[in-house]
């Protein structure tokens, strides 16, 4: 298997950054990827690279993981589940989109979601009330220092908000090649309770929504807040919502009393990212070729040419200007590299 040569990376993010890797290669097999990892141990792993900020050019040797593959996996137990084992190169929404044509249900509330398979777990991705801890049964991975396959289940994999042990404690240690979700073929337990899905549910007159209506209601909600990285470069929410314990949160409520949160605990309050960044003024403002997009001030997008550097110094004034105002530090969502 041979290597590229300085490669732009550009259309491998969906940020769009024209970043060169200087050694570049796709592998389709697994059997590909146990080869390179025989040579190469300190690697770059690229997927979907849907939440990844590149800032400078990559001298490690680029692996880009494009293994395809949906296949179902026996287990009778339950007769009303269904096991279906990805790999990990499927892009995330057209398995979505599988997933509605054979009439399996649990990830139609992860409708839309850039990215691919493999990383949904990194990050245990979510929206609109559903992450994939809910429809994890479990994840092969292949461990560089020892080039094998390892498999995890549930627990191994410490998922919380945004967060898993491949982001912490093992990151950069193992490459995920599949994963197997736990879907249900005939009696689909429905979330709607996200006021939003709701909304759009009652706007078309939709009383008992099947699971192809609760994707459609998400992607129309996606749509109208969300920009499509193919027409602009970006890479979702930037920053995680930041959690802050309750004391805190009743002094801000004093001073802005319409602040919106998520109650986590009694304790513990989440606040929307997004309107932190918009009271400090930098919703739908552009600075140079990156700004910050006009219906969701949690995403920071690449109106053009965009360096990585210039999106990163964005979200270092953002996150200085956050602190300022509100004495809250944000944690970035996207990796930075
Ligand atoms: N808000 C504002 N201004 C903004 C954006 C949001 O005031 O510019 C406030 C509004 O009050 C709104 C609330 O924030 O009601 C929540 O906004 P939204 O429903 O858009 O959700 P979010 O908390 O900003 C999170 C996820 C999204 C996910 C949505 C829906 C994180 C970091 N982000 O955003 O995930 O789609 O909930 O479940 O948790 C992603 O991870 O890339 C992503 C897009």
């Amino acid at each position: 298997m041979k290597f590229q040569n300085n490669i732009s990376l550009k259309k491998y993010n969906t940020f769009g950054i024209d970043i060169i890797a200087e050694k570049f290669i796709s592998v389709n097999t697994l059997s590909q990827l146990k080869e390179i990892i025989s040579c190469h141990k300190d690697i770059f792993v690229l997927s979907g690279g849907s939440n990844v900020l590149l800032t400078q050019k990559i001298k490690k040797p680029v692996v880009h993981i494009n293994i395809k593959g949906i296949e179902l996996v026996g287990n009778e137990s339950d007769n009303n589940a269904v096991f279906v084992k990805v790999q990990a190169g499927e892009n995330w929404h057209e398995f979505v989109l599988w997933c509605l044509e054979h009439n399996y249900g649990g990830i139609e509330n992860l409708s839309l979601i850039p990215g691919n398979v493999g990383t949904s777990p990194m990050q245990n991705i979510g929206a609109y009330g559903v992450e994939i801890k809910d429809v994890f049964y479990q994840l092969e991975a292949l461990e560089i220092a020892s080039n094998t396959i390892k498999k995890f289940d549930k627990a191994n994999c410490n998922f919380g908000y945004r967060e898993s042990i491949f982001k912490n404690i093992d990151k950069n240690k193992f490459i995920i090649t599949n994963v197997t979700f736990k879907l249900t073929k005939k009696m689909h337990s429905l979330n709607t309770s996200y006021g939003a899905i709701q909304e759009e549910l009652t706007k078309n007159s939709i009383k008992a929504p099947s699971i192809k209506d609760v994707s459609n209601a998400v992607i129309a909600i996606r749509k109208s807040k969300l920009p499509d990285p193919k027409e602009i470069g970006n890479s979702g929410s930037f920053f995680k919502n930041p959690v802050i314990n309750r004391a805190k949160f009743n002094s801000l409520k004093q001073k802005y009393p319409g602040i919106p949160n998520y109650n986590i605990s009694e304790d513990l309050v989440k606040i929307p990212a997004g309107w932190l960044i918009e009271q400090c003024g930098f919703k739908g403002k552009r600075f140079g070729n990156a700004g910050v997009h006009k219906n969701q001030a949690l995403v920071l997008v690449n109106h053009g040419n965009a360096t990585g550097l210039e999106i990163y110094e964005l979200s270092q004034n953002i996150l200085k200007a956050v602190l300022e105002k509100f004495d809250i530090g944000l944690d970035t969502e996207v990796n930075i590299v």
